[in-house]
C-alpha cells in the first residue's frame, strides 16, 4: 500500500520526522515534486541530517526515489549522497529518468527574476525551481534521461541555452558566465550522466514503484513544501512551482490515482504557523523585515506580539533549513487547514510542535475569517482576497511544559489535558482522526496514535 505525506500549511510542518517514523514500515520512500528547495531535518540517534533533495527515508536505509515530478540538481544530489557516505551511511537513491534537471542558468535566472519582480517576488530559495518547471512546461527542459545520452543532451542544450543567455543579457541586462555556456554545461552534465549510469541510479519511476507494490512492498510518497505553497491550490504567486498536494503524488510518480487513493493521505500540521517568504498571513504574529508586507506598519502592532513571535521562533527553531532566514510565525489558521483537508483528502493528521507552545498562558487559533463583512471558513481563491481577510480568533488555555519524552512513551492520555482539547478541536473541525502528535524534534518524541501501514 501507499502512504502519502503532505504538508497542510506553508511547508516546514515537520514532515521529515513523520516520514522517518512511519517510514520504518516502508520499503521505498519517493518524493513526487520539488527539488533542493525542500529543507528537511532528520534526527537519528542524536545525529542531525540536514537534507534538501535526497528523500529522508534514505537516512534510514530505505530506497529513496526522486520521482518524475521532481526537479533535480545533480550537484546537490551527489553532494548530499557523498556527505551521507562520509558519515557512514549507504543511501540507495534512484532518480526518475523523466525528472527534469536544474541547470546553472535556472539558478541564475531565479535570482535575476526575484530581483526584478519586487512586490511580486515569492522570496524563493533561489535554487532554480521555478525556471526549471517553466522549461518543463515550455517543452524545452532537459530530463535526467537526457544526461545519459550525449547526442540528445547536446541537442537540447544547443537549442535552449542561447535563449536563456539572450533572456539574461538582452531582457534583464545582466552579464553571463559559464552557466550560460553550452560546452561547459555539456561537459559538466555529461559527467553527472556518467555517474548516474555507473551507479545505476536512474529508473522508470512509475514502473519501479508499481513493481514494488506488486511485490507487496510498502511505499511512502513524501510531499515537500505544503498545500498553501501549491502552484494551483496555494497563495499564488507566492508559491512554489509544483503540486505538493496529494494529486501531485500520482502525476509526480506515475502511480495511478486509484493506487494512491486506496492508501492513506496523512496531513502534517504544525500547531502554529510559520512561513519563509512573502505574501499575506492573516494570523501572523509580529513580522519579519523583507518578508512581511508593510513590515514597518505591522511592527507597530505591539511589543508583546513581537516578543511572543520571537519566543515561538526561537523555541521552534524557526529559521530556514535551506536559507537560514528567520521564518515568519503566526497562530494556527483553521481556514487554511480546512482548505488543505479538502484539497488533499486527508485520512489522518500528524500534529507537530505542541511542545513549542507549552508554557504559554493561552494559545490562539484563527477559527474563521472576516471577509468583506462576512464570516468565511475556508481560504478564498485569490491571494488579494486572502490579504483582505481578518482572522477571528478562538482562545485556548495553555498547557504546561512537561517531560515530553515521557509523554511520548506513555501515549495519548499523557498529553496535557489542555493540549488534548486543542488537538481534538483541530481534529473535529477537519473531521479527520489524529494519527500522531509531535512533542519534540527527536524520533522518539512522537506520540503515535495510529500507524497508517497497520490500519485496516
Ligand atoms: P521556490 O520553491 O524556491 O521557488 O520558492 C517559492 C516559495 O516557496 C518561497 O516563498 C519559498 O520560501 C517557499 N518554499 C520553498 N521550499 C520551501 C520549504 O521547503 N519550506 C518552506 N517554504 C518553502
Amino acid at each position: 500500500m501507499t502512504v502519502t505525506i503532505v504538508g497542510s500549511q506553508l511547508g516546514d510542518e515537520g514532515k521529515g520526522g513523520v516520514v522517518d517514523l512511519y517510514g520504518d514500515a516502508a520499503d521505498v520512500v519517493a518524493r513526487y515534486q520539488g527539488g533542493d528547495n525542500a529543507g528537511h531535518t532528520v534526527v537519528d540517534d542524536g545525529e542531525k541530517y540536514k537534507l534538501s533533495l535526497v528523500p529522508s527515508g534514505a537516512v534510514r536505509g530505505k530506497v529513496g526515489v526522486l520521482g518524475n515530478g521532481c526537479v533535480v540538481n545533480p550537484e546537490t544530489l551527489f553532494d548530499e549522497i557523498d556527505t551521507l557516505r562520509e558519515r557512514g551511511l549507504d543511501p540507495d537513491v534512484r532518480v526518475a529518468e523523466r525528472a527534469h534537471v536544474i541547470l546553472p542558468y535556472h539558478r541564475a535566472l531565479d535570482g535575476i527574476e526575484e530581483e526584478e519582480k519586487e512586490d511580486l517576488a515569492a522570496g524563493t530559495t533561489k535554487r532554480g525551481i521555478g525556471p526549471t518547471y517553466e522549461d518543463k512546461a515550455g517543452r524545452r527542459g532537459v530530463r535526467i534521461g537526457d544526461l545519459l545520452d550525449p547526442e540528445v543532451l547536446r541537442e537540447r542544450l544547443e537549442y535552449v541555452v542561447p535563449q536563456k543567455k539572450a533572456l539574461a543579457e538582452d531582457v534583464f541586462g545582466k552579464e553571463t558566465g559559464e552557466e550560460f555556456d553550452v560546452d561547459h554545461l555539456y561537459d559538466t552534465y555529461r559527467e553527472y550522466g556518467e555517474r548516474l549510469a555507473e551507479e545505476d541510479m536512474t529508473v522508470d519511476c512509475g514502473t519501479f514503484l508499481q513493481d514494488h507494490i506488486d511485490d507487496g512492498d510498502n511505499v511512502m510518497l513524501e510531499g515537500a513544501q505544503g498545500t498553501s505553497l501549491d502552484i494551483d491550490h496555494g497563495v499564488y504567486p507566492y508559491v512554489t512551482s509544483s503540486n505538493p498536494t496529494s494529486g501531485g503524488a500520482t502525476v509526480g510518480t506515475g502511480l495511478g490515482p486509484t493506487v494512491v487513493g486506496q492508501g492513506e493521505v496523512v496531513g502534517i500540521v504544525k500547531a502554529y504557523l510559520s512561513r519563509v517568504g512573502t505574501g499575506p498571513l492573516p494570523t501572523e504574529l509580529g513580522g519579519v523585515e523583507d518578508q512581511t508586507p508593510d513590515y514597518e506598519d505591522e511592527s507597530g502592532a505591539g511589543e508583546a506580539e513581537e516578543e511572543l513571535a520571537t519566543y515561538i521562533r526561537d523555541e521552534g527553531g524557526e529559521y530556514g533549513t535551506v536559507t537560514g532566514r528567520p521564518r515568519r510565525v503566526g497562530w494556527l489558521d483553521m481556514p487554511m487547514l480546512r482548505h488543505a483537508a479538502r484539497a488533499n483528502g486527508f485520512t489522518g493528521l500528524a500534529i507537530n510542535h505542541i511542545d513549542v507552545l507549552a508554557g504559554l498562558d493561552e494559545v490562539k487559533v484563527g477559527h474563521s475569517y472576516e471577509f468583506d463583512g462576512e464570516e468565511i471558513f475556508t481560504m478564498p481563491p485569490t491571494t488579494e482576497q486572502w490579504g483582505r481577510c481578518e482572522a477571528t480568533f478562538r482562545t485556548f488555555d495553555g498547557w504546561p511544559e512537561v517531560d515530553w519524552s515521557e509523554v511520548a512513551a506513555e501515549g495519548y492520555e499523557a498529553v496535557p489535558e489542555n493540549a488534548r482539547t486543542y488537538l481534538e478541536y483541530v481534529s473535529d473541525e477537519l473531521d479527520t482522526p489524529i494519527y500522531a502528535i509531535g512533542v519534540g524534534p527527536g524520533r522518539e518524541e512522537t506520540v503515535i496514535v495510529e500507524n497508517p501501514y497497520e490500519s485496516p
